[in-house]
């Protein structure tokens, strides 16, 4: 029914399922026999007021990502990357233009409609970590559980905790306090906690930001692997070394999409997969 925009480089390119972790959770497809899009914007635009002056941060971007995809947004500083994060991840809504998340029109929703839909649905990783700093790795991965309030029992918690941590190769680690971790380690410890919930779309803005180039490359391998296993993710990145991390590349210029095509060559990180 829906179909995918000529832009849509990477729908296609769900991987091969080769890896044995790929049986921890089966890919998009097994779950819903429709692969309607997890993202799909139509003319969306955003414009801030600032007294008499107005700034037109996104200025009509179409983009459709299918389920399974991995899409890394580049582009210049102010050019409206975080904006559209912003907004597919359901923390702001857009001027004018339309915004489905799963198949669900959220673009009109008000603030407790998207603050449901983004707790069930969104799963964000930011370039400062934000762990709490007295809360073990583990209590930090539970936290989104504990907020969510929907009737899971702490066994279970700590036990999806523990799940999510393995996921990210931090086994062993869960009882350690962030200034315990290593910048990559935290990392990890804050792509576990987005992904307590199973979210249908990891959102991760600047997330190797604060890290060196090797431990960049560990946090790039989390993603990768999560990828393979079927999770869509959106990453924002001004580094075109990290970018080509991802299946699709996608930049910004002054509020558009300006180009849209797949990462020339992949770089697979699971040769440098961390072990914690
Ligand atoms: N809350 C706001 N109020 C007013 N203007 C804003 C606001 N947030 C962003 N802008 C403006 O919108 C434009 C796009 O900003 P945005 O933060 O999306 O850029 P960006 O691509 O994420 O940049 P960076 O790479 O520096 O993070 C910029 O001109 C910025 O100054
Ligand atoms: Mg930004």
């Amino acid at each position: 029914m829906v179909r995918p925009a000529a832009g849509a480089a990477g729908v296609a390119s769900n991987p091969k399922r080769s890896d044995p972790a790929a049986d921890l959770h089966p890919p998009p497809g097994e779950r819903s026999v429709a692969a309607e899009p997890v993202i799909r914007t139509e003319d969306l635009v955003r414009v801030y007021t600032m007294g008499e002056v107005e700034v037109r941060a996104l200025d009509g971007v179409s983009l459709v990502v299918g389920p399974g995809e991995f899409v890394a947004v580049m582009g210049a500083s102010g050019s409206g990357k975080s904006t559209f994060m912003n907004i597919i991840g359901c923390l702001d809504r857009p001027t004018s233009g339309s915004y489905s998340l799963d198949g669900v029109d959220v673009s009109g929703l008000d603030r407790d409609a998207r603050a449901e839909i983004r707790n069930g649905k969104i799963g964000f990783v930011f370039q400062s970590f934000n762990l709490l700093a007295r809360t073990t790795a583990l209590e930090n991965v539970e936290l989104p559980l504990i907020y969510a309030s929907n009737g899971h029992v702490a066994a279970d918690r700590a036990a999806r905790a523990m799940r999510c941590l393995a996921d990210v190769g931090l086994s062993g680690r869960e009882h350690h306090l962030p200034s315990q971790l290593s910048g990559g380690q935290q990392q990890r410890v804050a792509i576990a906690r987005a992904l307590i919930n199973d979210p249908k779309l990891m959102l991760a803005d600047e997330p190797t930001g604060n890290l060196d180039t090797k431990t960049s490359e560990e946090v790039m391998a989390v993603f990768q692997k999560l990828n393979d296993q079927g999770k869509t993710v959106v990453l924002i990145t001004h580094e075109p070394d990290i970018a080509e991390y991802a299946r699709r590349i996608v930049v910004f210029r002054d509020g558009r999409v300006v180009e849209d095509r797949p990462s020339e060559q992949r770089r697979a990180a699971s040769a440098e997969r961390p072990t914690a």
